[in-house]
Parts: structure tokens; sequence; C-alpha cells
């Protein structure tokens, strides 16, 4: 049973007037010769930092963007992301170059009323992957109120996300976090049923400890993407030079067993696209059932399928749709995803995607506006579904009740 918000503070716990709030956010946002491509989680962190704003605090965010090698990688710059979250808060953003300078101690006793100050990537500072103390310190130093809100990098035990606040003692969560964990709690406990969970995406590996999760809670697994293959290959089923995991095979047959034992329900693909290569659109095909030829791979669910999994999600109270069904990127192999999201779209269940690129097929298909929630964090929420602590959480639980 998961622990939840237990014990943890949020940011309306604290008298915020003139006090030094260290907002750490996931601005890890995707870019393009640095543009911004998807600014969802700059937008789902603008209601704490205006909340902190309205009442008086003074603010120094902080966010990872990508991976940066060196500080000298400047194409994971957060410059875009600070010009971005100047206009969107009408406010000045300081972009204070070393992030494990002394410069936001220097800046914040003259900082003014529309003036936020945003550290360069945190990446950008070795010991920030490293989870370093001396890091924290430095920060923990000009710092009053540790709030985190960055949910998407809570499972990574680094120095902004665990050992900061593990040497501050006034520390909490932001709207966001509070959010995602709420909606992610409500998946696990006395979800309304029937409760159908979607799985896709390349590889089973990636899903089985969520799987296993779920398999006591759900009444139902949909199946499909990449990882369906594996299921179909252990039943027997012919399914040409489509990816399959041959070390998973012997769990997915015991997977499906497993469910059937349980009384609940697994539905496959029973049709696909299937093409010769990956980008192969010339020769795609709708197979009509589920075999597929010797020198063809799957790309997408075909037309049957969609139809089969839409009866099921609309009758859904729950459902939590987790990876698309084919290779959406690539308009032809995207019907399945689509298709999918919109049944979801259009079932009066409780409907949440996870984040990566769940939220990313949810976007692109046009119906993201009718999901219950998107989560925007793609490992954290899985992690969170499998039972794991989050290291960004579990150290902020203070308070006893
Ligand atoms: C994400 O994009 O999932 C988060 O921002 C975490 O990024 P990371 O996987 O590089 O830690």
């Amino acid at each position: 049973m998961s622990n939840g918000l237990k014990g943890i503070k949020t940011v309306r716990d604290f008298e915020l007037e003139g006090k030094v709030v260290f907002l750490r956010l996931d601005l890890n946002v995707p870019m393009e010769g640095g543009k911004i491509t998807d600014e969802n989680r700059i937008t789902a962190s603008l209601p704490t930092i205006k909340y902190c704003m309205e009442k008086g605090a003074k603010l120094v965010l902080a966010s990872h963007l990508g991976r940066p090698k060196t500080k000298d990688d400047k194409e994971f710059s957060l410059e875009p992301v600070a010009k971005r979250l100047q206009d969107l808060l009408g406010a000045e953003v300081i972009l204070v170059e070393e992030p494990d300078s002394d410069a936001p101690k220097h800046l914040l006793p003259s900082l003014k009323k529309n003036q936020i100050i945003l550290l360069e990537n945190v990446r950008f500072e070795e010991g920030e992957t490293k989870d370093s103390v001396e890091f924290a310190q430095k920060i923990a130093n000009y710092s009053d109120i540790y709030i985190n809100d960055a949910f998407g990098a809570s499972h990574r035990a680094h120095a902004t996300i665990h050992a900061l606040p593990s040497v501050m003692k006034d520390k909490g969560i932001g709207f966001l976090i509070e959010k995602e964990i709420t909606m992610l709690d409500s998946l696990l406990q006395n979800p309304k049923r029937p409760y159908i969970a979607v799985m896709g995406g390349a590889k089973v590996s990636d899903k089985i400890a969520v799987i296993e999760r779920l398999m006591d809670v759900v009444d139902g697994f949909i199946v499909g993407g990449a990882m369906a293959y594996t299921f179909l290959k252990a039943q027997g089923l012919p399914v040409g030079k489509s990816l399959v995991e041959n070390d998973k095979l012997k769990y997915a047959k015991e997977m499906i067993e497993r469910i059937e034992a349980r009384n609940k329900t697994i539905l496959l693909p029973v049709d696909h696209v299937a093409t010769k290569g990956i980008t192969d659109t010339a020769n795609a095909r709708v197979t009509n059932d589920v075999a597929i030829a010797e020198d063809e791979l799957g790309v997408d669910i075909g037309p049957k399928s969609i139809k089969n999994f839409s009866v099921a999600l609309r009758e859904a109270g729950t459902i939590f749709w987790n990876g698309p069904m084919g290779i959406f990127e690539n308009p032809a192999f995207a019907k399945g995803t689509f298709g999918v999201a919109q049944a979801i779209a259009e079932s009066d269940a409780v409907k949440i995607v996870g984040g990566g690129d769940s939220a990313a097929a949810a976007e692109a298909s046009g119906f993201a506006d009718k999901m219950t929630h998107i989560s925007t964090g793609g490992g954290a929420s899985l992690e969170y579904l499998q039972g794991d602590k989050l290291p960004g959480l579990e150290i902020l639980r203070t308070r006893v009740r």
C-alpha cells in the first residue's frame, strides 16, 4: 500500500511572506534547435510559482534539462525556458549561470516583487547527479523553505531533489506533485470499476513491475504496441519479423494464465498494420487476421483491434493508459494509438495517462484535453505505481499524523 502524501507538508503549510523559497521544478521540456516543442511541464509548474509570488516569497527556481555531459553543453541551457517563463508570468526571470555560485545570495536581498531567480541547468554542476551534500549546502545557505514540485525527477536521488531537502528543516511539495500523487493513488485505491489498464510501447520488460502491481487491482488489461507481439508469439502465433523479447516469452505466457486464473481479462490485437520495414509506408497493409507474414513486422494495431479495445474502454469506470499502440510518430501507423485515445476520451471513466511517450501520444491524438490527468513524469509515474519509493518524496515526510 502506498503511503501517498502521508507526513508531507505542502506549500500551503508555510508562511511565505519575505521568505526565500527554493522551488525545484521539472522544466525538462523537449527542444528542437533551441525552440521548446512541448511546454506542458512549464505550464504545469505555473500554479505553484504563482502562488509563491502572490504570497510574497522570494523565489529561486531550479530544474535540470536533458543529460548534459559538461557545463559547456550549451544546447542544454535553460535560457529558452527562462524566456518562456518570463512571458507566461509577466515577471523578470533572472538566469543565474552557475548553479552552485553565491550569486543568488547577493541578488536576493534586493530582489523585487516582479523578479524571480532561475538557476541554470542544475546538471551543469557535477554534484547534482552525485547527490552532493556540499552542493546542496550552498543552496541551503540562502534558502528558507524547500519546495519540490518536480514530479518527473522525484525518482532521482540527485542533490536538488534529495540531498538539499535532507539538510533543510522547512520542506514540502507544490501543487503539481500533490495532484500527481492523488491521481496515481486513485489508480491503486478504490478505483471506479471496471478498471482497465491499457499497456503499450516497445518492451514488456519495461512494464513487468507495473503489470505485477496492477494485476491484483485492475479488472482487465488491454495490450498493444510492440509488446503485444511477445504475448502473441508466446501463444504460438506467427509474428514475422516483429519486435519480440524472446527472453520474456515464458513470462508473457504465464502472465496470460495468471490473469485468466483471477477471472480477469486480457485483450490482445486480433489484426495489425504490417509492413516490410519500420519506415516502409509503401508496403503497409492491414493483415485482416492475427497472423503476420514471415517477411513483415507489425507497426500498429488493425481496425478490428481498435474496435474491440474501444468497446471495452467505453464500459470502463477507470482507465490507466501507458504506452502507444504502434509507431504513432509516423502518421501512416498512428490510427491504432489515436483510435484508442479517442475511445478513452469518449468514455465516462476516470482516465489517467502515464507520462513520457503516453503523454506525447495523447497530445498528438488531439484528445489530451479530454483526459482526467496526464502525468508529467514518465519514469517517475511508473516507479510510483509499481510501488517503488521515490527519494524526492520520501525525504519530505516530516510530520507524524
Ligand atoms: C523525465 O524527462 O522523465 C524527467 O525530467 C527525468 O529526466 P531524467 O530521466 O534525465 O532523469
